[in-house]
């Protein structure tokens, strides 16, 4: 039987399965309910320093046969909540990565240090939610802020921090660079890639706040070309997302070069027994291939292309 296990940045996952954050994060005993289910860790929602209700909806609508077109407008309980329901995960020795988003590097790393008490095992910074005016993506297509903001929790906090990066940049990689300067101790790539649709008959965008972020399998090739990229042109290790569906799609993510890989969009239409099914299939098909551990993947398509090339 394959060896699962993940480890990067000094986090030890029994696989390389994490929930997404956004997706099911909504409260402790779902974040638990996707542990037991399988997951090998989970992502928190983003917490912001107050509750917001989100845009009004229609937020979200299902795109083609495997995908999201959403602007929610990053809802959330705020921080004086939501460490109530990462205590109910961490009781259940759920490995927990808290996901936060600020408007400059200060709030981020004041988010970041409330959270720390929590047990989470790293910070994730949302520096790419596309559809929140003054966050997410407005401040982490520029470089520079990138590197600042993860300056700015590095020194605050003692635990590994993670930057998650936008697709809707000329240059991810430069990004990766920027937060690997900071001292990142990982990146994520991709968030949601930014997309509209427009109701014919209505004469408007289907989403009340017009533009939005498109996820599920229309993004995988998006997120691949992206982690591949990065792994290339940073030491620290990627966490790949967008569109994973199967065990091969995640398995196409380590051979780019993911150390681990979130799972969103596959949650919300399959429930969280997709992470049991991920399991058993990734360990099969690591069997039939003759890898003996997940470990082993992490970037062997490079090797094959460097030969080859
Ligand atoms: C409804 C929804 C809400 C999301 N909320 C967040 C969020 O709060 N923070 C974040 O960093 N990413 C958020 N994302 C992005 C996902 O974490 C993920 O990066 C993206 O959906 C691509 O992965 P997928 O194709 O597996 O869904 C959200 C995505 C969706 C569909």
């Amino acid at each position: 039987m394959a060896d699962l296990r993940a480890r990067f940045a000094g986090i030890e996952l029994r696989n390389p399965f994490l929930l997404a954050s956004g997706i099911w994060g909504e409260s402790g005993e779902s974040l638990k309910g996707a542990y037991e289910a399988g997951a090998g860790g989970v992502v928190t929602k983003s917490i912001g320093s107050a509750p917001r209700p989100g845009y009004p909806n229609p937020t979200i609508e299902t795109y083609e046969r495997f995908g999201f077109l959403n602007a929610m407008g990053l809802p959330n309980p705020g921080i004086e909540e939501y460490p109530r329901e990462i205590a109910v995960a961490r009781a259940a020795g759920v490995p927990v990565i808290g996901s936060v988003f600020g408007a400059d590097a200060d709030e981020f790393a004041k988010l970041a240090e409330r959270m720390v008490p929590t047990g989470i095992c790293a910070v994730e910074l949302n520096l790419s939610c596309p559809h929140a005016e003054g966050f997410g993506s407005e401040i982490g297509q520029d470089p520079a802020e990138v590197e600042a903001v993860t300056k700015a929790v590095v020194r605050a906090v003692r635990i590994p921090v993670i930057a998650k990066l936008t697709p809707n940049t000329a240059d991810i990689v430069e990004l990766a660079r920027a937060a690997e300067r900071g001292g990142a101790a990982a990146v994520s790539a991709i968030n949601t890639v930014r997309a509209l649709a427009i109701d014919v008959r209505l004469r408007r965008p289907t989403l009340s706040h017009g533009l939005g972020g498109l996820s599920g399998s229309a993004i995988k090739p998006i997120g691949l070309a992206c982690v591949w990229q990065i792994s290339e042109s940073v030491k620290i290790p990627v966490i790949g997302v967008g569109g994973i569906q199967t065990a091969e799609d995640a398995l196409e993510y380590l051979m780019a070069g993911a150390s681990a890989v979130e799972i969103g969009t596959a949650v919300a239409f399959e429930g969280i027994g997709v992470f049991g099914r991920l399991v058993a299939d990734l360990s099969r098909l690591l069997d039939e291939l003759g890898i003996p551990a997940a470990a082993d993947a992490v970037g062997a398509a490079h090797h094959v292309a460097a030969r080859s090339g």
